[in-house]
């Protein structure tokens, strides 16, 4: 086994809470170390209670007088209301939920198509999951010009000055992702808002691979455009599109035609939202408050502080690992600096498939994964297809020391 350096920072503020925080998740019983947490977090048993009771006790449409109806929708509207308070929106109608982050782009980008004018400019990036890229591209047919806002190969960083260089008169809209789901880079929202917006266009965060780890303020970071997915989150398969309430107003209806342009967020929410998934949003925000009881902090925000610690110990004990084995390349930041990235940590080994990692770990219990993750483009332009791709490991606040450990000494095993 190889030997820890001891300059790593191990001190968790979570390391106490850990029984609590983990019997609240009753997968995490099971004898697999959960990794893959970027792609799916385990469910709270608050969110799975709640799915549970709404749909045995208040199955009916919403909107009816009758007792039953009333309450259903009471239960629906407290799930919005706790969405908004997650994200911190000053309005619940600037909260659309969806089946998944994907279709919500496209639901948005279907919208935004109409609205926009033909030699209109909307920038991308070559670092997103594809569910950013793709909608927006897509809309070249209606005359749209979209552009590539490439990262810097070297830093693995997204430089402003490069957008600057592509944004002209014409750019309406600068899409990006908060954090990548393959290097863990947390890209600096409120700057790059700022820059955007004194060039007189607005901006689209894909926020999916950030929103398990942080806080987010959707007001403090001034977005016009806010992405996440509920199942990453702790929550059910849903997915959140925060708009600023003006924009929603102004963009044109993608549901019933007869709907006034004020219908939001129905207008952009065609067939409404899943009721008893939607009621179960208040399932997170509970265990969020439970927790912020626990720790004895002032704010929400500080449980997320808490989290950031926790993640970054766990990602400091990993990085080093991988930093005393001369074969294996991280790709991303290197430090575990919680400022800078989350605790979704890729890496490619010097002769080594990635696809065999995850295969000889899964015979040791511990869940990770391999391949391009969606985003597609950035695999490409690292020139990380040749190696099918990166082995991921994504953690979360609920992950130990321990599970850490069983997975170096599976790595080890292997014979890295
Ligand atoms: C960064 C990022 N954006 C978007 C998505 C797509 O999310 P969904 O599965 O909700 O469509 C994912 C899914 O892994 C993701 O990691």
């Amino acid at each position: 086994m190889t030997t820890l350096p001891i300059s790593t920072p191990q001190v968790s503020p979570l390391e106490p809470h850990l029984d609590f925080i983990r019997s609240q998740f009753p997968a995490l019983q099971s004898p697999w170390a959960f990794f893959d947490n970027a792609g799916g977090s385990q469910v709270l048993r608050g969110v799975a209670e709640k799915v549970s009771e709404y749909m045995l006790n208040t199955s009916v449409q919403l909107g009816a007088s009758y007792a039953t109806s009333q309450q259903a929708g009471q239960r629906v509207a407290e799930g919005v209301q706790a969405a908004a308070r997650f994200i911190n929106a000053a309005d619940p109608r600037e909260v659309i939920l969806g089946s998944s982050a994907t279709q919500l782009v496209a639901n948005l980008a279907a919208s935004i198509g109409e609205f926009f004018e033909p030699g209109d400019e909307i920038i991308v990036t070559d670092t997103d999951h594809e569910a950013n890229i793709g909608a927006w591209t897509r809309l070249e047919s209606r005359g749209i010009i979209t552009k590539i806002w490439p990262i810097n190969t070297q830093t693995l960083e997204l430089d402003l000055e490069t957008l600057g260089e592509l944004m002209t008169a014409n750019t309406r809209l600068v899409c990006f992702t908060h954090v990548s789901n393959v290097l863990g880079t947390i890209n600096p929202v409120p700057e790059i808002t700022k820059f955007v917006h004194e060039r007189g266009a607005k901006v689209f965060v894909d926020g999916v691979a950030y929103a398990p780890h942080r806080r987010i303020d959707v007001q403090a970071w001034d977005v016009d455009f806010y992405l996440f997915s509920w199942y990453k989150v702790y929550g059910p398969h849903i997915s959140l599109l925060f708009g600023k309430l003006e924009r929603l107003i102004k963009l044109p209806s993608i549901n019933h035609f007869f709907l006034p342009p004020d219908a939001v967020p129905y207008k952009l929410q065609p067939g409404n939202v899943n009721y008893e998934l939607t009621s179960s949003l208040s399932g997170v925000t509970g265990y969020m408050d439970a927790l912020q009881e626990r720790l004895g902090v002032d704010s929400v925000a500080a449980v997320f502080d808490a989290f950031a610690a926790h993640e970054s110990a766990l990602a400091g004990r990993f990085l080093d690992y991988l930093k005393t084995k001369p074969r294996v390349r991280i790709i991303g930041h290197d430090s575990a600096d919680p400022l800078k990235r989350v605790d979704t940590i890729s890496f490619v080994i010097d002769g080594v498939a990635s696809s065999d990692i995850p295969k000889f770990l899964d015979g040791q219990h511990v869940a990770v994964r391999y391949g391009h993750f969606y985003a597609y483009r950035l695999i490409q332009t690292l020139g990380l297809d040749q190696t099918e791709g990166v082995v991921r490991v994504s953690m979360a606040h609920y992950n130990t020391l321990e599970e850490v450990d069983r997975l170096t000494q599976g790595l080890e095993a292997f014979g890295l």
